[in-house]
């Protein structure tokens, strides 16, 4: 049966599944529309997110949102969520054992608001979602479909600051999400 949304951020509020609890201001459950159509996951809260509890609000966050406002979407529209609600510290990949403690609280909000399509921000969101030999490299920018619902790997905004050649290929990556978002809906039976 599925939690309920007061439910489920009430348990990530309290959770002490994993060590990262231990060194966390808040737990940063993610936000946006319950109902979106398209969902954004990236890997795990940095200080910014640590000390304000909301996801992609430090320099990334700030490029999430114009990659989102580039395809014709605005933050409130979409909804973004982290592989771990707990930040690791000094920002560094959550560990496998983090990533299995945390999956039940994606997998759940995944199961709320059923979005059609889903962006993976980088290779620990990929690999958490699709199994650990999934690749970013090789496998960015091409769809995944998986039980009705539609997965484009693509690298990390983190990925972009660090190297603008990251650029040409994010975009044409949001061009075929935005793309297969209108295809989806002119599917739908009152389209
Ligand atoms: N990087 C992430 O993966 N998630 C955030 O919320 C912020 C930065």
């Amino acid at each position: 049966m599925l939690v309920s949304w007061p439910t489920l951020t009430e348990e990530i509020t309290r959770c002490q599944k994993c060590r990262l609890c231990a060194g966390r201001t808040y737990p940063v459950p993610g936000e946006g529309n319950p109902h979106a159509r398209l969902m954004f996951i990236g890997e795990g809260p940095g200080r910014d997110e640590d000390q304000t509890g909301r996801p992609f609000v430090g320099r990334a966050g700030q490029l999430l949102d114009k990659m989102i406002g580039a395809i014709g979407l605005s933050r409130e529209e979409v909804f973004i969520a982290n592989v771990v609600k707990c930040r690791p510290p000094q920002n560094r990949a959550p560990e496998a054992d983090e990533v299995a403690a945390c999956m039940p609280y994606l997998r759940a909000q995944v199961g709320l608001i059923r979005p059609q399509v889903i962006v993976l921000l980088g290779s620990s969101a990929l690999g958490a979602i699709l199994g650990p030999d999934h690749r970013i490299t090789r496998e960015r920018g091409a769809w995944i479909e998986r039980k009705g619902v539609w997965f484009m790997p693509t690298f990390h905004p983190a990925a972009l600051l660090r190297d603008e050649s990251k650029k040409r290929p994010v975009w044409e990556d949001l061009k075929k999400v935005r793309d297969k978002l209108q295809e989806l809906q002119a599917d739908e039976p009152n389209a």
